[in-house]
């Protein structure tokens, strides 16, 4: 290579604990489920925001203030970010990056999250709590495409880094974490049973 690569895009993506995450996502699922079948609010909210699902991000979006097992989570995350924060080699002035929001999402067949990012927050992510065979995954797009007026499509078996999609695959157990700029979408889930994911905002105020 004749020329440096500049301006990289991180994406972390790691098992969120070394042992026992089966244990503690059925735990999670349990909880996801009372919590789904409670929020009569989260319902109606769902059921314009995110068709044949339910996601508490319109209700219930501070669940690590509420419930210990969220709690627990949370500091289980904590530890990620924190590395994550590393590699970024961000300069937090000595404040901290902390937990803002953290909500739960249940996609049946063919539901579908569309392109999004996080605005107003420095970190986002997600940890998958059941993923059935052949279910979605999550889509990241390059951030720079809205510039690329007269930039050609790149060769179909191109390196990793000069694709403009990326897919990371929803595996149980394991925790995604992106900058919140980075625009991100979930495809319509085809797979039969349901996919349960936990989505969270991380922010250094
Ligand atoms: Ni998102």
């Amino acid at each position: 290579m004749k020329s440096h690569s500049f301006f990289p895009t991180y994406v972390y993506h790691q098992p969120l604990q070394r042992q026992g995450a089966d244990k503690f996502n059925r735990e999670l699922i349990r909880e996801t489920v009372q919590i789904r079948d409670f929020d009569i609010e989260g319902q109606r909210w769902s059921k314009s925001n995110y068709r044949g699902g339910y996601t508490s991000y319109g209700s219930l979006d501070k669940l690590h203030q509420f419930s210990s097992t969220f709690m627990d989570l949370q500091g289980k995350i904590d530890r990620h970010v924190r590395t994550y924060a590393n590699e970024l080699e961000f300069d937090l002035e000595g404040r901290e990056l902390i937990m803002t929001d953290c909500w739960v999402n249940v996609m049946p067949t063919q539901t579908v999250h569309s392109l999004h990012l996080h605005p107003n927050s420095t970190i986002s992510g997600t940890y998958y709590v059941k993923t059935p065979k052949g279910c979605s995954n999550i889509k990241f797009e390059d951030p720079r495409l809205d510039r690329m007026m007269a930039a050609p499509p790149r060769k179909p078996d191109c390196r990793r880094e000069n694709r403009q999609f990326i897919e990371i695959p929803a595996e149980a157990g394991k925790l995604v974490l992106f900058e919140s700029w980075l625009r991100h979408e979930v495809a319509a889930n085809p797979s039969r049973s349901e996919r349960i994911s936990i989505s969270f905002n991380y922010n250094w105020f």
